[in-house]
C-alpha cells in the first residue's frame, strides 16, 4: 500500500441557487462571462474525469489509491450537480448555446474512446492541471476577480467553493497517474503532450469564443473602452493555463509547496466564514 502525502479530501455538502444572481456577478462582465463560459465545459469534463478514474479504481490494487478517488469522484460529482444548476440559468439567458455542450460531451466521448489506457488517464491529470491554475489564481486574486463585493452572492460563493475542492485535490489525479505508470520518459511526455497539444487547445477553444459571444451579447465589446482590457484578460489566463505545462517532465516534484498550503488554509477559513454568514 502506498503512503501518499496529499490534502484530506473533504466532501462539503452545499446548495447554491442561481435565480436571482446579478448579469455581472464578478468583479466585471469580462470576468462574469469568462466564468460562465467555462462553467458549460465543465460538466462534461468533470463527468469524463469520473468516467476514467472509476474504469482505472478497478485495475489499481492500492487501498489508499482506491479512498483517493472515491473521495475525488464525490468532489466532482457535487460540482457538477451544482456547475448543471449555474448552467440552467445560463442557458435560460442563451439558450442557443446548447449545442456546445451537446458537442464538448460528444468530442470527450470520442476522445475516450479513441485512447489508449494510458492516454486516458493522462487526461484527468490535464484537467487537474487547467483546473488548479484557475483556482490558485482566484483564491490569490480574489480583488481581481470578484471585486469590492459588499455582501457575497451566491454565484461568487459557488465559484469560492469549487476553487478551494480544486485546489484541495490539485495533485491526486497525477498522483494516480503515476501510480499506474511509474515514472519514465514516456509516460511523462505523455502528460505533456496530452496537456498541451490537446486538452489545453480544446478549452482554449471552448471557452474564449464563447466568452467572446457573450460579451458581444451583453454589449460589453460593443464599446471599444473595453477591447484592451479584455485582451489583456486572454493574455493573462493563456499565461495561467500554459505555466507549469513541462514541470511534468521531472522525476519528482514538490507538489505542496508552502505558499499554496497558506492559500488553502486561508480558504478553508473563508469558506466556513461565507457559510456561516449565508447560515445566518
Ligand atoms: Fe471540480
Ligand atoms: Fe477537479
Amino acid at each position: 500500500m502506498s503512503h501518499i502525502q496529499t490534502m484530506p479530501l473533504i466532501t462539503r455538502r452545499v446548495d447554491f441557487t442561481f435565480h436571482d444572481v446579478h448579469a455581472t456577478w464578478l468583479a466585471d462582465s469580462i470576468k462574469t462571462q469568462f466564468m460562465q463560459a467555462l462553467s458549460l465545459f465543465i460538466p462534461s469534463s468533470e463527468r469524463t474525469v469520473i468516467e476514467i478514474l472509476r474504469t482505472h479504481q478497478i485495475q489499481i490494487n492500492d487501498a489508499n489509491i482506491h479512498i483517493l478517488i472515491t473521495e475525488l469522484i464525490k468532489q466532482e460529482g457535487q460540482h457538477a450537480v451544482m456547475h448543471r444548476r449555474a448552467n440552467q440559468a445560463i442557458l435560460h439567458r442563451h439558450p442557443e448555446l446548447k449545442w456546445i455542450i451537446t458537442l464538448q460531451t460528444k468530442f470527450m466521448a470520442l476522445v475516450q474512446k479513441s485512447s489508449s489506457p494510458a492516454f486516458r488517464l493522462a487526461i484527468p491529470v490535464a484537467f487537474e492541471h487547467i483546473t488548479a491554475a484557475i483556482s490558485k489564481d482566484v483564491l490569490a486574486h480574489k480583488e481581481y476577480w470578484l471585486g469590492d463585493q459588499v455582501k457575497p452572492n451566491s454565484a461568487s460563493n459557488f465559484l469560492l467553493w469549487h476553487c478551494l475542492e480544486e485546489l484541495e485535490h490539485q495533485s491526486i489525479c497525477h498522483v494516480i497517474y503515476k501510480k499506474a505508470y511509474p515514472h519514465s520518459l514516456t509516460n511523462n511526455a505523455r502528460i505533456i503532450l496530452s496537456l498541451l497539444c490537446i486538452w489545453l487547445p480544446v478549452t482554449v477553444l471552448s471557452i474564449f469564443p464563447v466568452q467572446l459571444y457573450l460579451l458581444i451579447k451583453d454589449k460589453t465589446l460593443i464599446n471599444p473602452r473595453n477591447w484592451l482590457p479584455f485582451i489583456g484578460f486572454v493574455g493573462r489566463t493563456l499565461k495561467l493555463f500554459f505555466k507549469g505545462g513541462f514541470r511534468y517532465r521531472k522525476k519528482r516534484e514538490t507538489i505542496w509547496p508552502r505558499d499554496e498550503i497558506t492559500l488553502y488554509q486561508a480558504a478553508c477559513q473563508d469558506f466556513n466564514t461565507r457559510q456561516n454568514s449565508s447560515d445566518t
